[in-house]
């Protein structure tokens, strides 16, 4: 079998996009990626015992009084100790700062239930009602210090209904999210392991 890229998943709650990638994983033979770490950063998120009954090892690291730095700090340690080449967000809650993302030196990806670069941050899905879109989706990106900003992997469109509900469209962009995420996270992973392309060889320059 090909080996996997070591991966770790970031949530904050329940973790139905953690639940597809892991589902991925184990039943894609071709899936690029093992998840082999789930960490939150709530110890009553729903989705730390999902993970385990998978069988990952899943902890909760919550931030102290000693602040952010230190809690990235800890986390950067974490993930290095696993051998992490990859992370992914998956309904994590928080903004990682651009020196731990530096720091980490490996790529992170997130899911945002909307078409970036509209309606970035909380509510996507209400934010989209609220602006009358009649096409709404989600988004699988890199991620940055910005919010929700990251150069785009893949998107998914589902349509908005007339007198739609927060609830009725969370939903259906919330079965998109779970077939996106896992072939963006394939998709990321494929396009680093292509061969880099030969380069065109140099058309020879004539004197005259
Ligand atoms: C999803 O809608 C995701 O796009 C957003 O937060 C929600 C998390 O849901 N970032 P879950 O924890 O994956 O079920």
């Amino acid at each position: 079998m090909h080996t996997r890229v070591r991966s770790a998943i970031l949530i904050s709650g329940r973790g139905s996009n953690m639940q597809a990638l892991l589902d991925a994983a184990r039943d894609k033979a071709d899936f690029p990626a093992s998840f082999d770490l789930v960490i939150s950063d709530r110890a009553d998120a729903a989705g730390l015992d999902i993970a385990r009954k998978a069988g990952c090892d899943a902890l909760a690291l919550q931030q102290t009084g000693a602040g952010k730095a230190a809690w990235e700090a800890e986390l950067t340690t974490l993930l290095r100790r696993a051998d992490i080449e990859l992370v992914c967000l998956a309904g994590f809650m928080r903004l990682l700062s651009g020196g731990f993302l530096a720091g980490l030196g490996r790529p992170v990806l997130n899911i945002h239930p909307s078409l970036l670069p509209d309606f970035p941050g909380l509510n996507a899905q209400a934010q989209a009602l609220k602006a009358g879109v009649r096409v709404a989706g989600c988004t699988a990106h890199e991620v940055t210090e910005v919010m929700d900003a990251g150069p785009i992997i893949g998107q998914a469109q589902v349509p908005v209904q007339t007198y739609d509900s927060v609830e009725a469209l969370s939903a259906r962009i919330l079965r998109e999210e779970h077939r996106l995420y896992p072939a963006c996270v394939a998709r990321f992973l494929g396009a680093r392991l292509q061969p880099s392309p030969t380069p065109e060889p140099e058309t020879p320059v004539h004197a005259h």
